[in-house]
């Protein structure tokens, strides 16, 4: 955990980047959001599957875009504390001139990102954007000095959009990055899904800790947030099953995270 002086970061009040990340078996967490994740693990013992397993979707659904389909740009919105495998890593493993544009709100994500999500190397760049996602003409003015609108972009929503004030704002928040974005680009989006009465009330006790409420939707609502896009297969399902390394093959169980990489024709 590194010496954070900053007034902005509340050491008080759990935060999801931080849980996220003891839950993904990071470091980068205060007591606090440990206490806080103990406490929703006693209610819903899959949320450490679901980070784990997100991010090895992550790591899939990046390797299929820029190798299969050749996309060279990143829009990584909710990016989250550096942890293994982030997508300038992935991707730039894959094609090392690609671009990555992360955003995220949150201040510990912001000097974390300073030292560890910023680079530049002869070929390709890695950029952060301090900037809250209910204001999306912001992140889209801010990345075009460093992304080219003018070519295909892969815009990423990991796990984030539980997060977003009300389902209309996610869809606007949405349709407005992907309105910008030229086509052959790509959306990757999952979200956590209601279909879990434990996922649910562990969702519920975490906005009674003062942390930023997370609203786990209706899976027909996050299916919904792809509609005009083509999606890839398999299609809409839950991440686990989202092409799963052969080595998995046999063993993926499906759980309440859904959701697709989808293609804007
Ligand atoms: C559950 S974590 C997911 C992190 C990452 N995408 C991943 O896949 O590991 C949610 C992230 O969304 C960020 N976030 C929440 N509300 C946000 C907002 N309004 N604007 C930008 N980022 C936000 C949090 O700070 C946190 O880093």
């Amino acid at each position: 955990m590194p010496d954070d002086n900053s007034p902005l970061i509340r050491t008080d009040i759990p935060h999801s980047a931080r849980i996220w990340n003891y839950w993904m078996g990071g470091k980068d967490y205060y007591e606090v959001d440990r206490l806080a994740g103990d406490a929703a693990i006693e209610i819903d013992p899959d949320i450490t599957t679901m980070a784990v397993q997100s991010r090895q979707f992550l790591i899939r659904a990046v390797r299929h875009l820029a190798g299969e389909q050749g996309i060279r740009q990143f829009l990584d919105i909710g990016t989250g504390l550096p942890t293994m495998q982030n997508t300038h890593e992935v991707a730039q493993t894959v094609a090392p001139e690609c671009k990555i544009v992360y955003v995220d709100n949150d201040p510990l994500v912001l000097t974390h990102a300073q030292a560890l999500l910023t680079s530049t190397t002869p070929n390709g760049t890695t950029t952060y954007i301090d900037a809250d996602y209910h204001d999306p003409e912001q992140i889209i003015e801010d990345a075009r000095k460093i992304l080219n609108f003018d070519e295909p972009i892969g815009v990423m929503f990991m796990g984030v959009l539980g997060h977003a004030k009300t389902y209309d704002d996610l869809l606007r928040i949405v349709r407005t990055v992907m309105d910008s974005v030229p086509s052959g680009s790509f959306l990757v989006m999952w979200d956590s899904t209601d279909d879990n009465p434990a996922h649910v009330a562990m969702c519920e006790n975490y906005t009674g800790t003062g942390g930023t409420p997370y609203l786990p939707r209706p899976q027909a609502q996050i299916e919904a947030v792809f509609d005009g896009l083509e999606m890839v297969e398999p299609g809409f399902v839950s991440i686990t099953q989202w092409r799963p390394a052969h080595a998995e093959v046999g063993e993926v169980r499906p759980i309440n995270a859904y959701g697709a990489v989808a293609r804007k024709s």
